[in-house]
Order: C-alpha cells, then sequence, then structure tokens
C-alpha cells in the first residue's frame, strides 16, 4: 500500500533527524547482550522482566499462533522473539542492521531450540522489503523510528498491527520516538527506559501520514531547543 501523496511525504521523511545514535545506555545494553547470550542465568535474569512486557503488546495486538510477527532490532539475544514465540506459538521473523549480532542471534535461537519458529535475517527496519508479516514489535534502540514505520505502512497489507516501545522522558536523547497522539492504542509499562508501547494499525495509514509528518517540530530540533 502506497501512500496517496507519496512526494511530500518522502521529503519530510527526509529532514527527519534521530537523536543521539551513541547513547551510552544503547552501547552498555548492547555490549551486555553480546556478553551475556552464553549464560542461561544471565539471560533469564536479564530478560525475564520482558515476559510480562510481551504479555501485555501480544494482549495489545492480539497476536496468536496465526500470526508471523517481525521483530525489528532482535539484538544478539533476542528475546522478544523467543518470548513471543513461546507464549503465543507465533512463527517469528526477526532481523538487526548490525552484522555482528546476527551470528549470535542464530547461536541463541538454537540454544534454546527455537530455529523452526524463528527466522534471523540481517536487515534495516527502515527498507526491509518482501516480507510477508500481520505483526510487527519494534526494538526501543530500532531508529530512525518514522521512517521504519513509513517502510512497514507502505510495504505491507492492510491490516498489520505494528507495536513500537517508547523511551521514557529523561532518556528521549538517547531514543527515537514516536508522536504518541497518532497511535491506535497502547500500554503501559514499568521499565526503566520505556513507559509505553504504541500501537498503529496500518490500514489507518493516512491517518499516521500527516499526524507523523506534519507540524512535527524535527527531533533534532526539539533536543537544540532543550539546551539552548
Ligand atoms: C540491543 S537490541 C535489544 C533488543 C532485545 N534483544 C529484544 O529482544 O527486544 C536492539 C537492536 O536494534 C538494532 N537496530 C537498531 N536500529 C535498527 C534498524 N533500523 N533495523 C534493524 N535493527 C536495528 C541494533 O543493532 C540492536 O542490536
Amino acid at each position: 500500500m502506497k501512500p496517496h501523496n507519496n512526494h511530500t511525504f518522502g521529503q519530510k521523511v527526509q529532514h527527519v533527524k534521530s537523536p543521539n545514535s551513541k547513547g551510552i545506555i544503547k552501547h552498555l545494553v548492547s555490549k551486555f547482550e553480546k556478553i551475556s547470550l552464553n549464560h542461561r542465568l544471565l539471560f533469564s535474569l536479564y530478560s525475564f522482566p520482558y515476559f510480562g512486557v510481551l504479555r501485555r503488546e501480544i494482549n495489545l495486538a492480539r497476536i496468536t499462533s496465526d500470526d508471523v510477527v517481525l521483530n525489528i532490532g532482535c539484538g544478539a539475544m533476542p528475546f522478544t522473539a523467543l518470548y513471543v514465540s513461546k507464549i503465543t506459538g507465533a512463527q517469528v521473523i526477526a532481523i538487526d542492521n548490525d552484522p555482528q549480532v546476527i551470528c549470535q542471534a542464530k547461536q541463541t535461537v538454537s540454544y534454546w531450540n527455537m530455529a523452526d519458529r524463528i527466522t534471523i535475517m540481517f536487515a534495516d527496519g527502515k527498507d526491509v522489503e518482501g516480507i510477508f508479516f500481520t505483526k510487527a514489535i519494534v526494538a526501543l534502540q530500532a531508529l530512525p523510528k518514522r521512517e521504519i514505520l513509513k517502510n512497514l505502512t507502505e510495504s505491507n497489507v492492510s491490516g498489520a498491527t505494528l507495536l513500537f516501545r517508547q523511551p521514557r522522558n529523561w532518556c528521549k536523547n538517547q531514543y527515537d520516538d514516536l508522536p504518541e497522539s497518532s497511535s491506535d492504542g497502547f500500554v503501559r509499562h514499568l521499565m526503566p527506559t520505556f513507559s509505553k508501547t504504541l500501537m498503529f494499525a496500518v490500514d489507518k495509514s493516512h491517518k499516521h501520514e500527516e499526524a507523523l509528518f506534519e507540524d512535527i517540530p524535527l527531533i533534532a530540533d526539539q533536543h537544540n531547543n532543550r539546551s539552548a
């Protein structure tokens, strides 16, 4: 499905800037995932709080065994993919744009005997195409979120449901975020770095285009204004 005003839409997207893409928290999380993926106890302790997150997200998007879930930003320790498939029985296609983590993510999935249900692929959420999915879960760390939303909205069939984790205010300079007013629903979490998951329904894409790309101050401008 393509937007009705692709030219204007595309032009606006080009101006969207990402926040500090080398945020210290993101760096530490990625490092920690790479180190602890072979330690069963560390893996379980670290990923345990996500079990509740996933249960709320699954209820919000009504994910079932009939779904194909695209997980964007799976990391070396792809616990979102593992939990969503374990809880619902859905097939998961988990992608990451860091080639270093792909091999580790594949090993982790095999280690947990989930290779028949989870496919790991090297790809970027902002331009991935040709993958059929019915639901998508986008990691807190994934960016640029607006371009990912645009790509998923344009490239997928109507009826898909997209979930984006939304950073808490205190770490919005570390993670990319989306305007909440354009979402179709949300669930709250008590996680230290994110407070909500926003839901977007692809069949309402035109609403999102307008809400997301018109009259929204650039993220870089917001940060400049804050620090001025
Ligand atoms: C550290 S992981 C955290 C995810 C966590 N393991 C999970 O299962 O929810 C976040 C990952 O998002 C990836 N990422 C960031 N932006 C991305 C994008 N546009 N497309 C694909 N992967 C992305 C990073 O490379 C990083 O590995």
